[in-house]
Formats: structure tokens, sequence, C-alpha cells
């Protein structure tokens, strides 16, 4: 069974898919949504890994540790392909434009979103990838066609290095995808100025 809230909108707006963060679920972005994207319709799916009853969209090998080498590649091939058919299906069961839907994600869910971007596992409209990570590094991404990303970063973020943040961008732009970064103040906490700044981002796009 798959854990999801469909929260119906206007349905000229498009749809946002909500992806929360290692520990979240399907309630912890609603807020978010609400901020960034009013009156849009909005599908929030938890991810199906429960390591220890805490939510994930793929494994880790062992417990914490969110670094390159702790990411089972193999959960994460598997439950990226899930949670594209599963898009598909509510998509269709809420009569949602399966072509419009924006991601908004955030760490866990920023980074599944990203990954399914590079290699083409789901075609989002756009994709707003907060505080998000490289989960590995994609020699041939797919290219996008000036797929706009809206990504926030902090220097001092303990999870997420400079170093892995600016390989993330090079996969982006080698996927021909238009990305403007927000940089913030606090590490891997979300913050007011950037819910702003995605906000100001979307109505321009
Ligand atoms: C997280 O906190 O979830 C990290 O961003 C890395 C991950 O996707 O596991």
């Amino acid at each position: 069974m798959t854990d999801y809230i469909f929260k119906a909108g206007n349905p000229l707006l498009a749809p946002i898919l909500l992806l929360h963060s290692t520990g979240g679920d399907e309630h912890q972005l609603l807020p978010i949504a609400e901020r960034i994207a009013p009156g849009h319709p909005v599908l929030s799916i938890r991810g199906r890994v429960n390591d220890n009853g805490i939510n994930r969209y793929f494994k880790l090998r062992h417990a914490g540790g969110f670094t390159q080498d702790n990411f089972d590649l193999d959960s994460l091939a598997l439950e990226s392909q899930w949670l594209a058919d599963e898009i598909l299906v509510l998509a269709e069961k809420y009569s949602l434009d399966a072509t419009r839907f924006i991601a908004i994600g955030y760490s866990n869910g920023a980074n599944i979103a990203l990954y399914m971007t590079l290699k083409g596992i789901f075609n989002f409209d756009k994709v707003i990838a907060l505080h998000g990570m490289q989960l590995t590094e994609i020699n041939h991404p797919v290219s996008t066609d000036n797929k706009r990303i809206f990504l926030t970063y902090a220097s001092n973020d303990p999870i997420v290095s400079e170093r892995n943040f600016n390989a993330l961008i090079q996969n982006l732009e080698t996927a021909s995808c238009q990305n403007e970064i927000f940089n913030c103040t606090y590490g891997h906490q979300l913050t007011e100025d950037e819910l702003v700044a995605a906000k100001k981002w979307l109505e321009i796009y």
C-alpha cells in the first residue's frame, strides 16, 4: 500500500509532487507547498523504505552516514522506478497532467527527484530541490532540454559538502538544466528566506 496525500487545488495550475526528507512523511511538506505554490493541486507520496521507523526513498547500506559510499544504489534504482510508476498511477486517478509536475523535495526527497531527472526516470517539468546532494556520479545524464531547477545550498551544511554540491551542479549542467542556486545562511534546515526565493522563482517560471 502506498501512503500518500492528495489535496485538490485549482486544476488549471500545475500539480506539485512533495517528497519529504529522511524521517519525514507525506504530511511534512504540506505547509511548504502552501507557501511556495498556493492553490496548486498537491500529491505527497511517502517513501516506502522504513528504516526502524524512519521513512526514506531508498535504503542506506549501513545505519547512519549520508555519504555516497553508504547509499544503496540497487535500492535507489528500484525505488526510483517504483516512485515514477506510483506518480503515474496517482496522476491518472486524480486526473493530474503528469507532464506538468513540479517536484518539491527536501533533503532525501530532493535527492531522489534530482536522481530521477538526471537518469530520465521521470520527466518533472520543474524541480525545487531544497538542500539536495549528488547521490552518485552519473556519467551520462539524459539531456533535459533546458529543464529549470531551483536548488538551495548552505556552505556550512553538515551533510552536503561543497565538493558534492558542485559535482551535482556539474551533472545538471551536462544534462542542460537551467539551475538557479539560492545560498542559505544556516545548515541543512529549511529557512524562511529560501521558501520566499523558491516562490519568487516559481512565479517567474
Ligand atoms: C538526507 O538527509 O536524507 C540526506 O540528504 C541524504 C540522503 O538522501 O540520504
